[in-house]
């Protein structure tokens, strides 16, 4: 891009990520960046576009909006099941695309978004934000430096006690490829792998539950409530994933479970240290033994990272103003999603098949 141009934006779906995450995060950065148009199914999202957030132009078929040569990028909050395709179709119409997490369905989906951005040397950056919590920023600077040595285990934890999002695009399974597994459980598998390293993932070995959510006469959602026919995903999943060097990762996701509450963290274990990290709250305790004891420390102050949306948002628009690339950037490639989606696939096949899945 010619230097000083401010990239100009797409938003394709404009539901409640679009609107409480990208719209403001491109919004709070007007001298990197503005939103131009924005394309969604449904007349009423086009509505709000226009009169809460003063988008006049707006598609209902966000082909049509890809055919204007004077975007340069897009969002892709579409449900999941529209994230390959709509990526797809616009890399090839020329645009750089942050794609909202999960990256898609199924490894397939995926290899696709990553062929479309190699044969047209467009960015791919998907929407995995946790990473820019100043906790987890803190731990990656320690990890890299080789404080926690070799870090062979992790225990990593997207638990919710009965927060179900009772939408269609969270519960049909043929809408978001399944629950809290591919839904949470993948923010923490990100992270998590993001942490140790990305090490290749070679096998995973899991069990889904569907226990909770179908129970007749329903249950009590903190989020609102939902029918137990339209429930059609796990409430609970619990795996083991084996990393390539070696080391493992233990997952437990959930939209219901009997649980204190909600937690959204993981726990490193290495042979020079250990870690804890909290990904709500970006509270962080390094476990070691020194001065003859053992410590638990803990950061007096971190720096403020702002929201991990805005973060990942400057992070797209930088790569394409300054040209660099998206790993550059510390944010989540196609590759390194990938990675995250096929151990979603293992473990929802391992589930139905009761034995270990390979990967790759
Ligand atoms: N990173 C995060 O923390 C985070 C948080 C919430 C949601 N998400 C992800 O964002 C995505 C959207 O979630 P949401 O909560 O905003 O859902 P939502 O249902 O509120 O919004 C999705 C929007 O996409 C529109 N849409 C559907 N098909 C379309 C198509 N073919 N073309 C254009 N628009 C289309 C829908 O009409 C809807 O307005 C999901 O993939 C979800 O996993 C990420």
């Amino acid at each position: 891009m010619s230097e000083g141009k401010k990239v100009r934006i797409g938003i394709i779906g404009f539901g409640g990520i679009a609107q409480g995450a990208h719209t403001p995060g491109y919004r709070n950065i007007p001298e990197l960046c503005e939103i131009v148009a924005v394309a969604d199914i449904l007349p009423d999202k086009l509505a709000t576009a226009q009169t809460k957030w003063g988008i006049t132009d707006v598609y209902e078929d966000y082909r049509k909006m890809l055919e204007r040569d004077d975007i340069d990028a897009v969002s892709v909050c579409t449900p999941n099941a529209v994230h390959s395709i709509a990526t797809v179709d616009a890399l090839k119409a020329g645009k750089h695309v942050l794609c909202e997490k999960p990256m898609a369905m199924n490894p397939a989906e995926c290899q696709a978004m990553i062929d479309a951005a190699k044969s047209t040397g467009n960015k791919l950056q998907i929407g995995y934000n946790m990473r820019f919590g100043s906790g987890a920023q803190c731990l990656k600077r320690a990890v890299t430096a080789g404080e926690f040595g070799e870090v062979y285990y992790s225990r990593a934890r997207a638990i919710r006690r009965r927060q179900v999002p009772p939408s269609p695009n969270f519960l049909d399974k043929s809408r978001s490829g399944g629950g809290p597994l591919i839904d949470i459980g993948v923010h923490i598998t990100d992270m998590t792998l993001w942490l140790m390293g990305h090490p290749k993932p070679v096998a995973a070995s899991g069990q889904t539950y569907n226990k909770m959510g179908t129970k007749p006469g329903g249950m009590i959602g903190m989020w609102g409530t939902w029918k137990p026919e339209d429930y059609g995903v796990e409430d609970f999943a619990s795996a083991l994933i084996r990393l390539e060097n070696g080391a493992t990762i233990g997952l437990e996701a959930s939209f219901i479970a009997n649980i204190a509450r909600e937690e959204f963290s993981t726990h490193l274990m290495g042979t020079e240290a250990g870690a804890f990290l909290d990904g709500y709250s970006n509270d962080i305790t390094i476990y070691r033994e020194e001065f003859g004891t053992l410590t638990d420390t803990k950061p007096g102050w971190l720096p403020d990272a702002g929201s991990t949306h805005g973060a990942e948002i400057r992070a797209f628009v930088t790569a394409i103003r300054d040209n660099r690339t998206i790993e550059e950037m510390g944010a989540a490639t196609g590759e390194q999603a990938m990675m995250v989606t096929q151990i979603m696939d293992a473990i929802y096949r391992s589930a139905e098949t009761g034995r270990e899945v390979v990967i790759g």
